[in-house]
């Protein structure tokens, strides 16, 4: 184990069993992993090569959905599972239109909240980080952090980016989006991206086997499951696509869009 390894070992961080945020990073090319991540990272590569480009992709729809809101006169942000600081974090992307955009960072993992907090030490004001588990809903939405940075009685995006998919059906996927829409006045957002098994059903397979062992395990789901995960809002053109047909700004990574093998849509609340 290196210095930092076990320095990360002393602050209470499981170094041993994959995250599925260090997971993501290895995906992404960044730094913040330990063996266990890059050993399970390759074993998913080895059967899904995709899933590099599709974190990327990911990143990018993550990227154009906060433009869009932030045109659409959106000024707060809840980003339920941020995952570990990379480039193009939602509130760079959103203050660049609006620069008193307010976001409220929620994560689980010990070192996404160590290395979240320590990106905005010196940033002003108008971003927080909490720790908080989106299988507790309404505890996320009750946190002081949360309560005190956003205003409820007008217009919030709720980011569900890349994380209902480590939702198990036990944990009600459903009653977790309902719950979080219910707090929220007309005119919101909802902005998800999920993981579906509808195309490369084998590979998706073998690569859900090995988050078998990671923190959270992988729940692919159908793309009409996941439609329903948007019950009580009203899909923006292009509706639920895969995810470099949303609203693209550049040229795709790849000719067949499915390839990204993620599913995603932005919604609002009437
Ligand atoms: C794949 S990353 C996505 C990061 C970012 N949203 C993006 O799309 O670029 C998933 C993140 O969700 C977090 N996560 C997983 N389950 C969670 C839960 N039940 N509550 C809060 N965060 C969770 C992980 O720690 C990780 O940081």
């Amino acid at each position: 184990m290196s210095v930092a390894d076990e320095e990360w070992t002393q602050r209470g961080i499981d170094v041993n069993t994959p995250s599925v945020a260090r997971l993501y990073d290895y995906y992404l090319g960044g730094k913040d992993n330990f063996p266990s991540d890059r050993l399970a990272a390759e074993e998913i590569l080895s059967v899904v090569p995709e899933v590099r480009i599709a974190a990327r992709e990911n990143r990018a729809f993550l990227g154009r959905a906060v433009r869009f809101l932030a045109e659409e006169g959106i000024e707060q942000f809840l980003d339920i599972g941020t995952g570990l600081p990379t480039q193009g974090n939602v509130h760079e992307v959103a203050q660049e239109i609006r620069p008193d955009a307010r976001v409220a960072y929620i994560d689980n993992d010990p070192i996404v909240l160590a290395h979240a907090r320590a990106l905005l030490r010196g940033i002003k004001g108008e971003v927080t980080v909490a720790s908080g588990d989106l299988r507790q809903p309404e505890e996320i939405l009750q946190t002081p952090e949360v309560r005190k940075h956003l205003d409820f009685s007008k217009p919030v995006a709720v980011l569900l980016v890349a994380i209902m998919h480590f939702i198990t059906e036990a944990d009600d996927p459903r009653r977790i989006v309902t719950t979080l829409r219910d707090a929220l006045p007309s005119g919101s957002y909802l902005v998800l991206s999920h993981g579906t098994h509808d195309n490369r059903t084998e590979a998706a397979k073998k690569g859900t086997k090995v988050y078998e062992r990671a923190n959270s395990p992988l729940v692919l789901r159908s793309r009409t499951e996941i439609r329903e995960l948007f019950d009580g809002f009203e899909l923006v053109n292009p509706g639920l696509v895969w995810l470099p047909e949303w609203r693209p700004d550049d040229f795709p990574l790849y000719d067949d869009p499915s390839q990204a093998l993620i599913v995603c849509g932005v919604g609002r609340k009437p």
